[in-house]
């Protein structure tokens, strides 16, 4: 039976993932465990950077963002040296199930762990990006979007003041899931993201026809889009279309921090709640989804990114609704 359960938070941090502490928190020391917190991911496993944790170590947290524990990408977790050390150290504080929430990268690793380590992980998928596969939606992503959807309506205000032309970069490593959803929540005039290859006269016909009817026009880039940073888009469509006065805006991180929706609050809740009752359940390398407002387990090998072609339903919806 397992008596002391470990949460880390690893990888980007994602708003929710204090939601998610909080409830792995309480519904261990409910089920009678003692519960330790990881500081900065995996590198505080492999630097025994272990911190007890109580009822009272996670109030008033539910509606910050970021992580109390702190995260990391951690290099140096991959390595054997590394995963022995982190093995050590979950003896030594006598920890026998660990909940890990992060994206793919956290899967990855606590998969090659497991491989020297029989301790058993459970996930929850904290990234804002929202491409893993498993979950309708990762915790930070429904606060992602919904702060860029917030931002755009700002730049939406000064563009159709000034009649302008607005590129503005969303983030999303390898999915351009932030940029469709957020693009189609803030009328954005086009969308450009990796999973649809761009085609570059159709935006420049696009733009050049739909400016009698429009003043304002926004065009989400997603960060990997292939058409290269907002600054050089800007610069080309600046030079075949003359009379538009372009400019261009990159969100960056103010769509990792902020305090979580509720929605995110909710489903970070239910995700840790889960991950503890499966932990005690005797399940192991599952990463903790909600598919279709029910709680879902995927193996880590599956809860890896998915890089298809994303929702051609929405993008075919999106064209038209953009006239
Ligand atoms: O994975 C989450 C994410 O915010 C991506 O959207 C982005 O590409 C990346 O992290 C940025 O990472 P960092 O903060 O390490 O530069």
């Amino acid at each position: 039976m397992i008596k002391k359960i470990a949460v880390l938070t690893s990888g980007g941090d994602a708003p929710g993932m204090n939601a998610c502490i909080r409830a792995v928190v309480r519904t261990a020391i409910y089920n009678k465990r003692e519960v330790a917190g990881i500081m900065r991911g995996y590198d505080g496993l492999i630097h025994d950077e272990f911190i007890p944790m109580n009822v009272k170590s996670v109030s008033g947290i539910i509606h910050r963002g970021g992580t109390v524990l702190k995260t990391a990408r951690s290099a140096d977790f991959l390595t054997e040296a590394g995963m022995k050390k982190a093995k050590l150290n979950l003896e030594k504080h006598k920890i026998e199930g660990v909940v890990a929430i992060g994206g793919d990268g956290t899967f990855r690793g606590a998969l090659e762990f497991s491989k020297i380590c029989s301790i058993p992980f459970v996930g929850c998928p904290g990234t804002i990006d929202n491409d893993l596969v498993g979950t309708d939606f990762t915790i930070g992503y429904d606060t992602a979007i919904n702060t860029v959807v917030d931002a755009v309506d700002k730049i939406r205000d000064t563009a159709e003041s000034h009649d302008r032309l607005f590129f503005v970069e969303v983030m999303g490593r390898d999915a351009g899931l932030i940029a469709l959803r957020s693009g189609i929540g803030s009328g954005a005039e086009a969308i450009l993201i990796s999973e649809a290859e761009t085609d570059f006269e159709k935006l420049i016909q696009h733009l050049k026809e739909s400016r009698k009817d429009k003043s304002s026009k926004i065009v989400i880039v997603s960060e990997q889009s292939g058409t290269g940073t907002v600054v050089a888009l800007a610069e080309k469509v600046k030079k075949i279309l003359p009379f538009y006065d372009i400019r261009f805006s990159v969100l960056g991180h103010i769509q990792r921090g902020g305090n979580p929706s509720c929605m995110d609050r909710v489903n970070s809740s239910r995700m840790g709640f889960s991950a503890v009752e499966a932990l005690l359940a005797g399940e192991k390398g599952v990463m903790i989804g909600i598919i279709n407002n029910k709680i879902a387990y995927t193996q880590f090998a599956n809860a890896v990114k998915h890089l298809d072609e994303i929702h051609p339903d929405l993008q075919r919806m999106m064209r038209i609704l953009a006239l």
